[in-house]
């Protein structure tokens, strides 16, 4: 008979209420920073693409100066979305398509037809949303007022520093959309109990109930899993066809390090590249993911470079983890769920339960 010290599951709410979706996504995703891309994707001026989170859409883009700059997608004018097309090139400026106010790459109104004399252009910038940059990683906040970056990653950048992400480039990006909630996304890619039924490629060349679970922290779990049959890294066969990233240590070359940075990141550190997914919930059932490789230029540059092996491997992965999310999902809309037992291998699913509930506690996004 269970005892109230098993730690379980979360009731079937926290999946299937679009009412606290939406309390959640203001708590998660509004009020935190979030994941929005990678500098690469913006390198020249005016170059830029928009993100959709909670309804609001956000332009990332670079000034002249070649500072990156994220808005609200909002004319102040009379509100109309400025940009329709998901990634381009800005002329210079932005301007609105309903009556022509125009913008400077640095958000400033620089053009409004018509209006009156007195008007004063100053009094209607675009409205800025917090950006900061982790090592090639860009986040933005659309708290007005956001805590930093810095604290909100805690020592993530000191701990991932030998990957130096930042010098790595995207060879391939995969979207996915998913039918189930993002919070079971999460404790999925959390638990590798479930290797051995789902990913037998994984657990052929990745010990299922190897490596070490960091200690949870308030923004991120994660940790290591070790190469099995000779592996060297995680790929259809598990050999290494590129060299290891320059900077990691002999025991950073020899396992994958998996992190849940909250909300909305998974970073998958590899010997030899570097895998990322970003999660973009669109509602209580269903979430966008964008999964990217990014591997060292240096190796891209060889007339030998492939990274198939790679991708391939974890795009069948990706695609056995949301089917069984989707699973996931349906079973627990049932009348007949209830939370149930989790196991000590389950430790980091709990953990990121757990920090749901701290969240949900300190009623922040909650509606008055
Ligand atoms: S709404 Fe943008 S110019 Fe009128
Ligand atoms: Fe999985």
């Amino acid at each position: 008979m269970p005892t109230s010290s098993v730690p379980t599951t979360l009731p079937a709410r926290y999946y299937t209420d679009p009412d606290y979706f939406r309390e959640e996504l203001e708590r998660f995703y509004c009020q935190t920073w979030i994941c929005a891309g990678r500098t690469e994707q913006v390198q020249q001026p005016g170059e830029y693409f928009l993100r959709e989170i909670a309804g609001e859409s956000v332009i990332v883009t670079r000034d002249r100066e070649n500072k990156l700059q994220a808005f609200f997608n909002v004319c102040r004018h009379r509100g109309t979305r400025l940009c329709a097309t998901s990634q381009g090139k800005f002329d210079g400026r932005i301007q609105c398509p309903y009556h022509g106010w125009t913008y400077g790459l640095d958000g400033s109104l620089i053009g409004a037809p018509h209006m009156h004399d007195g008007f004063c252009r100053e009094e209607y910038p675009l409205n800025r949303v917090a950006l900061d940059v982790w090592d090639g990683n860009i986040f933005i906040n659309l708290n007005p007022q956001p805590d930093s970056l810095a604290s909100q990653l805690e020592d993530l950048p000191q701990k991932f520093a030998n990957w130096g992400m930042a010098d790595l480039r995207m060879h391939r990006r995969i979207e996915y959309q998913v039918k189930a909630n993002w919070k079971l996304m999460v404790v999925n890619y959390n638990e590798c109990l479930h290797c051995p039924i789902l990913h037998p490629s994984l657990s052929a060349i990745s010990d299922y109930l190897s490596g070490e679970n960091d200690e949870p922290h308030r923004g991120y779990i994660g940790g290591t899993m070790d190469f099995q049959g000779g592996a060297q890294t995680m790929s259809k066969d598990g050999s290494l066809r590129r060299d290891y990233l320059p900077g990691l240590t002999a025991e950073e070359r020899s396992k994958v390090y998996y992190y849940a940075v909250f909300p909305n990141l998974f970073i998958s550190l590899h010997p030899d590249y570097v895998m990322t997914h970003t999660l973009w919930p669109r509602a209580v059932d269903r979430t966008d993911v964008i999964c990217e490789w990014h591997f060292h230029p240096a190796e891209m540059a060889k007339p030998n470079f492939e990274a198939d092996d790679a991708i391939e491997f974890w795009d069948t992965t990706n695609r056995e983890d949301w089917a069984i999310s989707e699973l996931s999902h349906a079973g627990i809309k049932s009348r007949a769920y209830k939370p149930g037992p989790y196991s000590r291998c389950e430790s980091l699913p709990h953990a990121f339960d757990r920090m749901v509930l701290e969240r949900e506690a300190e009623g922040i996004g909650k509606k008055t």
